[in-house]
């Protein structure tokens, strides 16, 4: 793997500042004036409102004499629609700078509205590798999941409702200006989300750090992320209100986010994919149903970094040769897994044996994730590996 790496251009991406902390939320109206910005729209979502978090931004801004503006109707797995409505609702109120509050779906939309006030025409015509000709208006942008990472991403991801696929917007310009990750804004999180997202962090991190396209940069920000999260997620999990468990959770998707944004994923969100579109599932449990089973299918091609997941992830593996080593990182997994209530069994999930065959046609869809994956795949491993999740 070394070799690889050191004979390649690595490109890393991040926002230009991260505020990360315990109570750094409160600093927003500082950042949106050094900004430049005197009115924003605040994205967000209906959860968010209804957890009244938004009083978290909405405080600080009100106290310093700023007005704003709140667009408070992202669906999840947002429909294109919906970020040229919030680009509409933007203009109308003359806006000049977005505060994106929820989580990856009230952040991608957040970033949309952002170069959409500056480039002409809807989010889909900017889909695509590095579409966005001008940069945006200023984008702040405040996750309340600890999991997506989009805080620190330029990837945004879209529902092209016409035929109901997902349509992706790469460009610098989604970058936010400032990522304020306040692990204040995540205690509030239900339980099954606080799993499902905290999971989906986690094969960022562990997806990355076993990519063909690992970068070294990517290599040191996913190590941190797998050891916390084995660590923490659990603790997150059972008790919402532990602040330490929180603040761990929060920093390492976000960690794992800047390791993503520039290592890459694999064939673990290839597979989940049509999880998502077929049966609704979130983003985060459906990676979460395919890690296990397609970690057991990749370690013959990564087997030093999975040996290495297995020690982050707490396994003792003096003694042990490589291989049985990589093994106890799957072991690892599903112990985590278990202890988060989670299944990996398809069929746990009401999901019938006999849409196999649709599960693999729409797996080979993502193949473009396949390039990165540690092991080559073809439509019979795809099928085989949804048979091994049933
Ligand atoms: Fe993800």
């Amino acid at each position: 793997m070394s070799g690889l790496i050191e004979s390649k251009v690595h490109p890393f991406y991040s926002p230009t500042k991260i505020l990360f902390g315990v109570g750094s939320a409160s600093g927003v109206d500082e950042e949106i004036r050094l900004l430049g910005g005197r009115k924003p729209l605040i994205v967000t979502d209906p959860g968010v409102v209804k957890a009244d978090l938004l009083d978290a931004v909405v405080k600080p801004l009100e106290a310093s004499g700023l007005s704003f503006s709140v667009f408070s109707k992202v669906e999840p797995e947002p429909p294109a629609r919906v970020v040229d409505e919030a680009a509409d609702q933007f203009k109308r109120d003359a806006c000049d700078s977005v505060i994106g509050v929820g989580g990856g779906s009230s952040l991608d939309v957040a970033k949309g509205v952002a170069v959409l006030a500056t480039n002409q025409g809807s989010i889909l015509d900017l889909c695509g590798m590095e579409q966005v000709k001008r940069k945006g208006v200023p984008k702040i942008l405040m996750p309340t999941t600890a999991g997506t990472g989009s805080e620190v991403t330029r990837v945004l991801v879209i529902t092209d409702e016409s035929d109901n696929t997902k349509k992706v917007v790469y460009s610098i310009h989604t970058l936010a200006d400032v990522a304020i990750v306040d692990p204040n804004l995540t205690l509030s999180m239900p339980k099954s989300v606080t799993a499902d997202t905290g999971v989906d962090a986690l094969v960022h991190a562990v997806e990355t750090y076993v990519s063909a396209n690992a970068t070294p940069f990517s290599d040191v920000l996913a190590q941190s992320p797998i050891q916390w999260i084995a660590e923490y997620l659990p603790v997150a999990w059972a008790k919402g209100s532990n602040l330490t468990a929180r603040y761990y959770m929060s920093l390492a998707a976000t960690m794992a986010g800047l390791a993503f944004a520039s290592g890459g994923l694999g064939a673990v969100h290839a597979l989940a994919y049509p999880l998502g579109t077929e049966y609704h599932m979130p983003h985060g449990r459906s990676n979460a149903i395919m890690l296990p089973h397609v970690m057991k299918y990749n370690l013959s091609g990564s087997p030093e970094k999975y040996a290495a997941v297995a020690e982050l992830m707490g396994k003792d593996v003096e003694g042990l040769s490589v291989r049985e080593a990589a093994e106890l990182a799957v072991e690892a997994v599903l112990e985590l897994l278990e202890a988060i209530d989670i299944s990996c069994r398809l069929r746990d999930y009401g999901i019938p044996e006999e849409d196999i065959p649709k599960l693999t046609e729409g797996g080979m869809k993502q193949s473009r994730l396949f390039v990165p994956n540690p092991r080559d795949l073809d439509e019979k491993d795809v099928r085989a590996i949804y048979e091994a999740a049933y």
